[in-house]
């Protein structure tokens, strides 16, 4: 024994040199001379995808049709996007939200309803690329999704290599049915998996906020739910649906968690589908666009009368959300039911939002000194809903706020 091992260490040892040898030999021949080395380079952020450098704009089935989807509904809607002008105004991707899944093939790939999607996903993906748009769709890090289709976990890299077959460019994942996992382990899997397709896919979080996704998914994906379920009400709970207001008031004190590429989602919009008045349309508009959310649209945009599209439409309005600073904001001042509001614009701007609760009529002013700036300042204002210049004013504005209402102003020194 001793002797035969004393034969082996010295050729292990040789082969070992050889070894290493072989992994420094070129890139020492090709190492820069060390007046001109860089600094090394640290490991990029997980999700560096490049993607959502802005909050994503588009339409989401769920709101209005829930597991009604079918590859017509999808296709009329695609075809709205354009015609009603919201592809013009930035809206991009239509995403299939639960219940699009048939079963997964012999080799387990995923594949969509044939009763409903009878043409198939490559061939729905390319109808919506060809209109310029892109192609989100829906899955879930438990076995099942939330409405019983089969979910991704176990299917991770089969799925996301399938997505990318179809030429999905946008995934909302969600949570239900996931028993003990840990999110930011299930999610980070799943954003491996994206990676891996090679495709370019925005990863949409949809862990309804339980394990403080604001803290880990910067690294992980491109957005994430900061709440339960959005339901069409200006204020209230049921189950784990929230109103309007009671998801603005969590996702409010989230702000700083946002930037480029990174956003709290507080679920998608409810404008057009009839729960809420004009006037709290405007204002759940607003505060999206304030608070750098993601602007998808939840309503049947095929459908849509004049009043809904000016709110989806208001260009001034989609421009505060969509600054490349990338900044979200948050209240700067709160008297009751009157609030203040205040996002920072790349130009060095303000986009503020007068915003009256209450139930009457009320004045609110807002001072200089609440934006960041100088009293003595002079600044132009803008009405962003009455798309109207003010005359400059120094110091404060002071205005009349409706019920329910806002004044959305851009201030600027
Ligand atoms: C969860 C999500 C919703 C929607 C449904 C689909 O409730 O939070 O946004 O995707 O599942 O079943």
């Amino acid at each position: 024994m001793q002797g035969k091992r004393s034969k082996l260490i010295p050729a292990a040892f040789v082969l070992m040199l050889l070894t290493v040898a072989l992994e420094i030999l070129p890139a020492m021949a090709v190492e820069a001379p060390a007046d001109d080395a860089q600094p090394a380079q640290a490991e990029p952020p997980r999700t560096m995808n490049g993607l959502a450098l802005t909050p994503p704009m588009g339409w989401n089935s769920w709101n209005k049709f829930a597991c009604n989807v079918d590859e017509k509904l999808i296709r009329r809607m695609a075809d709205a996007m354009v015609s009603s002008g919201m592809q013009d105004a930035g809206y991009r991707y239509i995403v299939i939200d639960d219940c699009w899944h048939g079963e997964r093939d012999r080799d387990g790939f995923i594949q969509a309803d044939p009763k409903r999607f009878p043409s198939g996903m490559k061939a729905l993906g390319d109808y919506i690329h060809a209109k310029g748009l892109k192609f989100g769709l829906y899955s879930d890090a438990g076995r099942k999704t939330c409405g019983g289709r089969p979910g991704s976990q176990g299917y991770e890299f089969q799925d996301a290599l399938q997505y990318a077959r179809w030429g999905v460019d946008y995934l909302k994942y969600d949570w239900c049915n996931t028993g003990t996992r840990n999110a930011q382990e299930a999610y980070t899997l799943m954003a491996d998996a994206l990676r891996a397709s090679g495709r370019d896919i925005v990863f949409s979080l949809c862990e309804w906020g339980n394990q403080k996704p604001w803290l880990w998914g910067k690294t992980v994906g491109n957005l994430w739910r900061s709440t339960g379920d959005i339901y069409d009400k200006w204020q209230g709970r049921q189950k784990y649906m929230l109103g309007m207001l009671d998801i603005v008031d969590i996702n409010e004190s989230l702000w700083p968690y946002a930037g480029p590429g990174h956003w709290n989602d507080p679920d998608m919009l409810e404008v057009g589908n009839g729960g809420m008045t004009e006037t709290e349309y405007r204002t759940h508009f607003s505060l999206w666009a304030i608070m750098a959310a993601p602007l998808i649209a939840g309503n049947d945009i095929s459908r849509m009368d004049e009043t809904t599209k000016r709110i989806l439409l208001n260009r001034e309005v989609i421009a505060v959300n969509q600054d490349a600073l990338g900044t979200q904001g948050r209240r700067v001042a709160k008297n009751g039911d009157q609030e203040i509001w205040a996002k920072p614009l790349a130009d060095g701007g303000r986009a503020v939002l007068l915003f009256n609760r209450g139930e009457q009529a009320a004045e609110i002013a807002v001072g200089w000194e609440q934006l960041g700036y100088p009293r003595h300042l002079s600044a132009r204002l803008r009405d962003l809903w009455k798309q109207q210049d003010l005359a400059p004013q120094v110091g404060r504005y002071t205005t009349m706020v409706e019920p329910h209402a806002v004044v959305m102003l851009v201030v600027q020194p």
